[in-house]
């Protein structure tokens, strides 16, 4: 079963993102020989507390310990082979419907959590600042660990429809080819690079303890921490 969790960060009915959204979703569906399922939800439909404890970030587990639905969501997250995000954008920037739950997830970028899993990331504007956001939200996927990530880039003024449809289509195309082979997604040479960095710096006596023990208990259980080998599966199989 191919499991996708999907994100959008607009409260507005209709929303452009949010429709973008599940068109692609209908669309890979449509197009995929594998059995699915789709967990999709709207900001406004989940209740995600703010961080307000440092530790939230340090200690990725502690983050996900909170009477809201952050550890339902974690755990789907966890549990899926593909992660969507959809946006609007706010003053150059994601909005805060997308951003609370960015937040919450800050500390998986520092472990690249959710490597193995492929990303998508759609990003609807009407003028300007698109790029700004686009940029932003790519370098945290790439720190999350996805792999062949997709971009879906839309502004209301300047593109038509059709230029959506196919940038829709190219993404389908590309993942579909990869998930009906059982692919695993791809990482990029940057992305590697972030991580050999990060892995040197945790693995460092004297840096911050916790994110410090996280790396050597990974170590210690002879976890492979090569990020190509890593990348090289499908996080969980489907
Ligand atoms: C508070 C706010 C700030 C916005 N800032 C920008 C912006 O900086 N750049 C831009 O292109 N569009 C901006 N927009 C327009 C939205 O990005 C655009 O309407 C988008 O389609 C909304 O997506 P949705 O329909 O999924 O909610 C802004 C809209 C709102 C409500």
């Amino acid at each position: 079963m191919f499991k996708i969790f999907s994100y959008c960060g607009s409260a507005q009915y209709p929303s452009i993102s949010n429709n973008i959204s599940r068109e692609f979703l209908l669309r890979l569906t449509n197009t995929m020989e594998k059995e699915f399922s789709i967990k999709h939800y709207k900001c406004d439909q989940v209740k995600i507390d703010l961080v307000n404890n440092v530790n939230q970030f340090i200690k990725p587990q502690e983050a996900m310990n909170t009477p809201d639905d952050m550890p339902m969501i974690a755990n789907q997250m966890l549990n899926s082979n593909m992660i969507v995000f959809s946006t609007p954008v706010y003053f150059k920037n994601v909005s805060a419907g997308m951003k609370v739950l960015l937040d919450r997830i800050t500390g998986w970028t520092h472990s690249f959590e959710l490597v193995g899993k492929f990303g998508v990331c759609i990003v609807c504007g009407s003028q300007n600042g698109s790029k700004e956001t686009l940029k932003y939200m790519e370098d945290f996927m790439i720190r999350l660990g996805l792999g062949s990530i997709q971009f879906i880039e839309y502004n209301t003024n300047n593109n038509s429809v059709s230029e959506l449809n196919q940038k829709i289509n190219i993404s389908v195309n590309t993942l579909v080819d990869r998930i009906n082979n059982s692919r695993p997604p791809l990482p990029t040479d940057r992305q590697i690079e972030i991580y050999e960095n990060y892995k040197k710096l945790f693995l460092t006596e004297g840096i911050n303890d916790a994110e410090h023990k996280i790396w050597i208990e990974k170590q210690k259980n002879n976890e492979n921490l090569n990020l190509k080998d890593i990348m090289g599966k499908n996080s969980v199989s489907y």
